[in-house]
């Protein structure tokens, strides 16, 4: 590794969690995607003091899309950490700008993504490389920041991208399946609050934790045989899987009416499954709408019946050879 350089740059992908959101913060494995939407930062050091006012583009801190570290306390507190984290870096003089195509707050690890990009911009123009566990300090802190108590499987997509098995105690275990799928996300319109909903099943959790601990086994159960569905290309098979997640969240309070109604649209539409995607309350839908390679047919008819209803949505391939997820 060098010394600092001029400039530092780094991305990371958005993710989908497939299965086992909620569950995986109480250590039962969660089954993640990366997607081809993500975000891009760039860092670098700005001008002494009495030469910023002359210059363009001099103002310290860290602006994410528009929201400054200077006008934001828990932004402000978030970059901190992460500066802070493993070996220190000074921030006084340091220039950070995130830009990307990610919609914030709705279950696509917009935070995770930021603070991957970040510390990897940070990492390379301080080191001229940005090594995983640095990265993942600097990620971490930071999401400890905004959610408390974070399971890490936002982290964890962000950094591999692809597909990951997650458990809080082994970490992320990358996967390829043979064959690739498509995936679509339907936008709810409204924003889902990460903290809100983990705290929602804590409740339900402490008021009935025989039902509870029943159905994180079966949670477990299904990212198992998920997993073994994705490996054989039986993906009739995976979208039960998701159907059956989408009724055990409704259970623990995260579903809305705007996701069942995005659910069962894309159900009728074709999809072979649909079940919410990250906290819920609010934000994305996920459906499996069938293999890649059919031109995307699958995918229209269920983007469209969406729009019918006046919901937004796009679609992602992941899996073996998708090098740039399609939209
Ligand atoms: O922040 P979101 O919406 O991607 O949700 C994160 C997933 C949870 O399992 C709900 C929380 C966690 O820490 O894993």
């Amino acid at each position: 590794m060098g010394g600092e350089r001029q400039r530092g740059e780094g991305r990371a992908s958005g993710k989908l969690i497939l299965l086992g959101e909620h569950a995986v913060v109480y250590g039962v494995p969660a089954l993640a995607v990366g997607i081809s939407r993500g975000l891009e930062a760039r860092a670098w050091r700005v001008a002494a003091r009495a030469e910023r006012s002359a210059a363009p583009d001099a103002r310290p801190g860290l602006d994410v899309i528009g929201r400054h570290t200077s006008e934001d306390a828990t932004l402000a507190a978030a970059y901190a950490a992460l500066l802070a984290a493993g070996e220190p870096v000074a921030g006084d003089d340091l220039a950070v700008r995130v830009h990307g195509d990610l919609t914030p707050g709705v279950g696509l690890g917009f935070s995770a993504a930021a603070a991957v990009a970040i510390a990897r911009a940070v990492e390379s123009l301080v080191h001229g490389g940005a090594a995983v566990p640095a990265v993942q300090a600097r990620a971490m802190a930071w999401e400890r920041v905004f959610h408390g108590n974070p399971s890490g499987v936002d982290t964890a997509a962000a950094l591999l991208g692809g597909c990951i098995r997650y458990t809080r105690a082994e970490g992320p275990r990358p996967f390829d399946p043979p064959a690739c799928f498509e995936l679509c996300v339907g936008f709810t319109g409204t924003a889902a609050s990460t903290a809100a909903m983990v705290a929602r099943v804590a409740e339900l959790r402490n008021a009935e934790p025989a039902r509870f601990e029943a159905e994180l086994a079966e949670v477990g159960g299904l990212v198992a045989q998920a997993i073994a569905a994705l490996e054989r290309s039986e993906l009739a098979r995976l979208g039960a899987l998701l159907d059956r997640n989408q009724g055990l969240l409704a259970g623990w309070g995260v579903s809305t009416d705007a996701i069942d109604v995005l659910c069962r649209t894309a159900r009728a539409a074709g999809a072979l499954g649909a079940k919410l995607s990250g906290s819920g309350g609010g934000g994305v839908v996920v459906a499996l709408v069938g293999p890649g390679g059919d031109d995307g047919r699958a995918a229209t008819r269920v983007l469209e019946a969406w729009r019918r209803l006046g919901f937004g949505g796009f679609r992602t391939a992941v899996g073996a050879g998708v090098a740039e997820a399609k939209e």
